[in-house]
C-alpha cells in the first residue's frame, strides 16, 4: 500500500529531540482565514504517529462551508492518516496541532465526540454491518442523537437503497454498499463529510452516479473532503485540491490549477 517507509525508532528519537515541533511548518493558524473570519473547518500544523512512525508531518489547511475539497497524493502520502486524525480515531495518535470545526476544538476530543459534533467519516472499507438489512444499517446509525437525514430522504437521494431496503447490506453490489455507507453517515447530523476512496473498485457508470449524488449533497450545503486515487474524477467534482506528499501539504489551490498543470500532476499524482 505504501512506498514510504516509516521512520526507524532512532530517526524518530532524533526527530523528537527536546522540542518535537521546533521548526515545524510555521504557517498561520487557520482558525482565522485571510478575511479575519473563522474558517468553517481548519486543521493547523497537525502531526500524527502510528507508534513512533511519524506520518502526518505538519498538515495545515482550511475548508469553507459548503465546499468540496479533494485531498490527493500518491499511495502512502498520508491521506487516510490525515482523515483519521481529523476524525479523532486513536490511530494515528495526534501529538500536536489543532483541528476546528464550526468553532469547536476537535483536537481535544475522542472519535465519538467528534462524530457527535458532525464529523462523518466514510472509511475505505465501508464497514457495512453483517446480518443487517439496508434499512437496519440506517436505523442503527440513528440509534443515538444527533439524528440527521430521515431514512426516506436517504432513499430519495439513493433510490437503489430504497428498492433494496429489505436486502442484507453485505449482499449489495460494491456501488450500492458505497451508497449505503454514505447514506448511513448522512443519517447522522453531519457537518463535514470525509470520504476515503469512495470510487474504489467501482465501474465508471457507478462512479458517475455517486458523483451526481455528491453534487446534489453539495447543493444542499454539505462540506466534504474527498480522498481519491481517481484524481481526475475528484478534481472535476471538487472546488479545491490539497496535495499531500510524504505527510506534508505540497499544493493547496483551486482544482482547475491541478487539472491545468501537467508537471504538478506528474510529480505528485503520477497522472
Ligand atoms: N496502522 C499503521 N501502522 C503503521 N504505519 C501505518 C499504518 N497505517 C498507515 N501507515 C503508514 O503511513 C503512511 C501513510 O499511509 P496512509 O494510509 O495514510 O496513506 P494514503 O495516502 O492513504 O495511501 P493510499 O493511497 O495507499 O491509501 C504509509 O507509509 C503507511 O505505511
Ligand atoms: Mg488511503
Amino acid at each position: 500500500m505504501s512506498d514510504v517507509k516509516p521512520d526507524t525508532p532512532e530517526q524518530s528519537e532524533t526527530l523528537l529531540g527536546d522540542d518535537p515541533f521546533k521548526g515545524a511548518v510555521p504557517g498561520k493558524k487557520p482558525t482565522m482565514s485571510a478575511g479575519g473570519q473563522a474558517a468553517y473547518f481548519s486543521c493547523w500544523d497537525i502531526h500524527a504517529y502510528y507508534g513512533e512512525s511519524y506520518i502526518v508531518q505538519g498538515v495545515s489547511f482550511d475548508v469553507r462551508e459548503g465546499e468540496i475539497v479533494a485531498l490527493l497524493g500518491r499511495n502512502g502520502a498520508g491521506k487516510t492518516s490525515t482523515l483519521r486524525a481529523i476524525a479523532r480515531v486513536d490511530d494515528p495518535a495526534l501529538r500536536h496541532g489543532e483541528i476546528w470545526l464550526d468553532h469547536q476544538a476537535l483536537h481535544e476530543m475522542k472519535a465519538f465526540q467528534a462524530s457527535r459534533l458532525g464529523i462523518g467519516l466514510v472509511p475505505e472499507d465501508r464497514r457495512i454491518i453483517q446480518g443487517l438489512t439496508v434499512e437496519e444499517n440506517l436505523q442503527l446509525a440513528q440509534i443515538a442523537p444527533p439524528v440527521g437525514w430521515s431514512i426516506e430522504r436517504i432513499y430519495d437521494l439513493f433510490p437503489r437503497l430504497g428498492e433494496r431496503r429489505k436486502q442484507e447490506g453485505t449482499t449489495l453490489s460494491g456501488g450500492e454498499q458505497q451508497m449505503l455507507a454514505i447514506g448511513r453517515t448522512l443519517a447522522r447530523d453531519v457537518k463535514l463529510l470525509l470520504l476515503d476512496e469512495p470510487y474504489e473498485g467501482l465501474a465508471p457508470v457507478i462512479v458517475q452516479e455517486i458523483e451526481r449524488t455528491l453534487e446534489q449533497i453539495k447543493k444542499l450545503g454539505m462540506t466534504t473532503i474527498i480522498v481519491e486515487q481517481n484524481a481526475i474524477a475528484a478534481l472535476h467534482l471538487a472546488d479545491r485540491a490539497i496535495i499531500l506528499d510524504m505527510g506534508q501539504v505540497v499544493f493547496d489551490g483551486v482544482s482547475q490549477e491541478v487539472l491545468d498543470n501537467a508537471d504538478l500532476r506528474q510529480q505528485y499524482l503520477a497522472i
